[in-house]
């Protein structure tokens, strides 16, 4: 399996893996639940699944309009309040989830797209902490 057959398997899948990540993130994050105080955490989750596609589309095509998409999300979180310290561990616990949604599909491979296509991501939003985008 690669990134992009990982991410289809997401996406159609019922079990909505980013239901069980914000689950896990916060029971292991107690200090990153101030911030989801007034969200609605299904839409949230809805939110997540959809931003994988988008995060699978950068890495395997870095689109303009992806890459501004990252930077406007950037922008958002920078106002929002969300510590750049926080997505480290929000990476390693969406690879850990993704591990346990994939099971034995799971392979070094796949972990290494998805850790690289995180990474870029987190990168572009970054750009959004230091200058302004909007949509
Ligand atoms: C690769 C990293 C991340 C991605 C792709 C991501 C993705 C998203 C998306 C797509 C939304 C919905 C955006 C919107 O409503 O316009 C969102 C909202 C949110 N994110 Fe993230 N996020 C990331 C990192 C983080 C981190 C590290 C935190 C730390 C706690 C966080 C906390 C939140 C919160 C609290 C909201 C909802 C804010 C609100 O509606 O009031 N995110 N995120």
């Amino acid at each position: 399996m690669d990134i992009s057959e990982s991410v289809e398997a997401i996406l159609s899948d019922k079990r909505v893996m980013c239901d069980l990540f914000y689950k896990r993130f916060l029971e292991k994050h107690p200090e990153a639940r101030q911030y989801f105080a007034d969200v609605d955490m299904t839409k949230q989750a809805n939110f997540l699944t959809i931003a994988l596609a988008i995060i699978e589309d950068h890495y395997e095509h870095e689109y303009q309009a992806t890459e501004h998409y990252l930077k406007v999300l950037g922008t958002r979180h920078r106002n929002w309040g969300i510590p750049v310290e926080l997505y480290a561990p929000f990476r390693d616990c969406l690879l850990a989830t993704m591990a346990e949604f994939h099971g034995d599909e799971w392979t070094e491979e796949l972990a290494g797209q998805w850790r690289k296509a995180i990474e870029k991501a987190t990168e572009t939003m970054l750009e959004g902490y230091s200058q302004t985008y909007i949509y």
